[in-house]
């Protein structure tokens, strides 16, 4: 593998609070190593099409504190087909890319394998909400995305203890249940439905009853995205219980707003650490936090590993509920 002269920085798939904290230790570690760093818009698609744009130190200024993604992101169907790849390798020969870090999910790191088995390394950076990158105990974007719903729910909980009502309200998490059991717990919510386990309908009357036999007359039912239809299930509940409900759907609000400090820092730590792979001519590899230790795994081996879901965390949500 040749020396490492110019690198690629991108954004894919969903966006999520902290990816611009890692575009900018990406940049400024590159730079500082003596590389050109280029900033490629709009995920893959830019890649593909050539939107790309030279970066330095101040490129990445005044962006450590902001959400979104300056270089934003999207969604690109061709790369998941060979002539995909095949015209990114092209784009990458022409502007003298030797290689890129790509923040994203599963998704992207997908990509990624198949851009590095075509001779251009890539090192992939988890970053979603959802958590759900199961060889990494933590992605850029979650903490900041709990604290915004725990944030909102808080505020659903005034409304909904005024009029003795149960709130059912749904997070995001694609099919994963982590953002809405830490926020569950945090929220004190009666009931948290996950799609990692599985529920009946009664369990949840029945511990609104148990709370309300104790003289509890509001509720908070918190509900994992991956599990259905919140409207249907507050019409439900207020059908069986007679304590009228409410659903709402906290939405792409969780996906926006300041990165909190650990998003900044996971995401600073890991750009730099990619970075360092690259130099050391390094590729197909994704980067993770591990019992606190930022540490990397081939894509491959990756992608296939599976995340386990704290069933502990569960069961003390639901003790001291009600
Ligand atoms: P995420 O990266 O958050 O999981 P997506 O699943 O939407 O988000 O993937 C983002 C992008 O990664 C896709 O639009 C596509 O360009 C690329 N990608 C997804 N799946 C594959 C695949 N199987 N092979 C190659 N590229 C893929
Ligand atoms: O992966 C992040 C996420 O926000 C999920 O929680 C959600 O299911 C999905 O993306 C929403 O995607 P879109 O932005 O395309 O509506």
């Amino acid at each position: 593998m040749g020396e490492m002269k110019t690198i690629g920085v991108l954004t894919s798939g969903g966006d999520a609070p902290g990816m611009n904290a890692f575009v900018r230790a990406v940049v400024r570690t590159g730079i500082n190593k003596g590389m050109r760093v280029i900033g490629i818009r709009r995920g893959y698609n830019g890649l593909i099409h050539g939107d790309m744009v030279e970066m330095d130190m101040r490129s990445v200024s005044d962006i450590i504190h902001r959400g979104g993604t300056i270089l934003y992101t999207a969604r690109c169907p061709e790369f998941k087909y060979q002539e995909g790849i095949e015209a990114a390798k092209k784009a990458c020969q022409e502007a003298k890319i030797d290689g890129i870090i790509v923040g994203g999910g599963d998704g992207s790191f997908r990509g990624a394998g198949d851009l590095s088995a075509a001779g251009v390394p890539c090192i992939g950076i988890p970053c979603t909400i959802d958590n759900d990158i199961a060889c990494s105990d933590y992605t850029i974007g979650y903490d900041t995305a709990m604290n915004t719903a725990m944030e909102m729910v808080d505020k659903i909980r005034d409304t909904s203890q005024s009029h003795y009502r149960c709130s059912v309200v749904e997070v995001m998490g694609r099919h994963a249940g982590y953002i809405a059991l830490n926020c569950g717990l945090a929220v004190g919510a009666t009931f948290i439905v996950v799609p990692e386990i599985a529920f009946k309908f009664e369990d949840i009357v029945a511990k609104m009853e148990q709370a309300q036999a104790t003289g509890k007359h509001h509720f908070i039912i918190l509900v994992a995205e991956g599990v259905g239809n919140v409207t249907e299930l507050a019409q439900k509940i207020e059908e069986s219980t007679g304590i009228e409900s409410r659903a709402t759907i906290l939405g792409h609000v969780q996906r926006g707003g300041n990165p909190s400090v650990r998003d900044r820092v996971v995401a600073s730590q890991m750009g730099h650490y990619a970075v360092t792979l690259l130099e050391k001519g390094i590729g197909n590899r994704v980067v993770a936090l591990k019992d606190n230790h930022i540490v990397d795994y081939s894509i491959q081996e990756a992608l296939k590993m599976k995340k386990p879901f704290n069933y502990n965390e569960y069961q003390v949500a639901n003790d001291i509920s009600f």
